[in-house]
């Protein structure tokens, strides 16, 4: 059964503005990924980037941050100084299908260059181990590059490393976000969680995926792969998705969800309301008609009013944070708005002006006559 909901990172969305303003407003997101800091040999991380990680920014609410990189040193000095400011896990990004990240063999490009990740693997859980055991060390991953084909041989090379949790988003990276996901992969994976899951609670046995040997690095952690907790993210839209993959999927009680929640900020409070109602009893039916009558009830006397706080909220961190550019306040307001807009049917003409404002001050005059307030 989901138990947690972690807030997907999204580059250019859920920065630190984005996250104080929506851990003030809304419940049920358990962490907040930050989108990928991409750490250079010679800079470190960009000064850009730094911002969205520093404790001052971050006052209260529970984050992992995420790491763009193939290089070893990298990955570790700039999980040193996170450890630094006082976080325990750190996240590494073997997702990001852009073309100029994947060229350089980096996010989901690294998936491709199997030996390389092996080594990139040994060396930071064998470094982490001796510079910070206790740092966390999980893994958001794709299914390959190009084939669904290409995961089995990484899902078993995952299950050599104790990372923390492995995060699948099951699509191969020419697919970006769009398309069915392979949700047979991600039950692949699912299973050889569950042997897992079963052999360190019962009989002697390794790891249920066939794999080779625990290199020497990995082996000097343990074989703590059993530990290893299954995350499933991708196209989570409502209540009754995150039920059924609960309900189809018994390992997984963690889900991380992206444009749902953006599409719905209130989704994952209103799954844990239809939850609370009945732990562990309800069927899908049940728990949509749970969410619906809390969904339409917020949405009269509450739902509105929080996203139009949450709005308000952003629009005054924005403008703190980049008292110089409207450009970009005005970008990002609109690039949540593409989203947003689904809570808000039938403001279509609205939502129009919204698109086609050129100033924060008229997106704001176009975001208001949707909000009131
Ligand atoms: C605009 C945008 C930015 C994203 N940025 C990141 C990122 O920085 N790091 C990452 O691992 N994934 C990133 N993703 C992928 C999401 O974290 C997530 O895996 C994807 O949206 C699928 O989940 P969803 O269907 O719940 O949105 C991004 C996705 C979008 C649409």
């Amino acid at each position: 059964m989901v138990q947690k909901i972690d807030f997907a990172p999204m580059e250019g969305i859920t920065g630190f503005v984005f996250r104080n303003a929506f851990h003030q407003v809304f419940s049920g997101v358990d962490r907040y990924y930050t989108p990928f800091l991409s750490p250079g040999p010679d800079i470190g991380i960009p000064k850009r980037d730094r911002r969205d990680i520093l404790p001052e920014n971050n006052r209260g609410i529970p984050v992992v941050p995420q790491i763009l990189t193939n290089r070893a040193e990298d990955f570790l000095k700039t999980a040193e100084l996170l450890y630094d400011f006082g976080y325990r896990e750190v996240n590494l990004n073997l997702g990001c299908p852009s073309g100029t990240v994947v060229a350089k063999k980096k996010g989901a490009g690294f998936l491709s260059e199997p030996a390389l990740l092996k080594n990139f693997l040994d060396d930071v859980f064998y470094g982490a181990s001796r510079m910070m055991p206790d740092l966390r060390i999980s893994v958001k991953t794709r299914i390959g590059v190009n084939s669904p084909e290409e995961f089995p041989p990484l899902l078993a090379m995952f299950r050599q490393y104790p990372m923390s949790e492995l995060i699948i988003h099951p699509r191969v990276r020419k697919e970006q976000y769009k398309g069915l996901v392979h949700m047979d992969v991600f039950a692949g994976a699912a299973k050889a969680f569950e042997g897992a899951h079963v052999s360190a609670t019962g009989a002697a046995c390794s790891t249920a995926v066939s794999g080779g040997a625990v290199s020497g690095s990995a082996a000097t952690h343990g074989s703590a792969a059993s530990d290893t907790i299954l995350t499933y993210n991708g196209d989570i839209i409502d209540c009754v998705d995150i039920l059924r993959i609960g309900t189809q999927f018994p390992v997984v009680t963690r889900v991380m969800c992206g444009r749902g929640l953006l599409r719905n900020p209130c989704l994952a409070e209103e799954f844990f309301s239809g939850m609370q109602a009945e732990p562990g009893t309800l069927s899908s039916k049940e728990i949509k008609a749970q969410s619906e009558p809390a969904s339409a009830a917020s949405s009269a006397d509450g739902k509105r009013e929080k996203i139009r706080r949450f709005h308000e909220l952003l629009v005054e961190g924005y403008e703190k944070a980049y008292p110089e550019n409207p450009g970009i306040i005005t970008a990002k307001l609109k690039e949540l708005w593409f989203y947003l807009g689904d809570s808000f049917p039938g403001t279509e003409r609205e939502q129009k002006a919204l698109k086609k404002a050129k100033t924060p001050e008229e997106l704001i005059a176009a975001a208001s006559r949707i909000l009131g307030g």
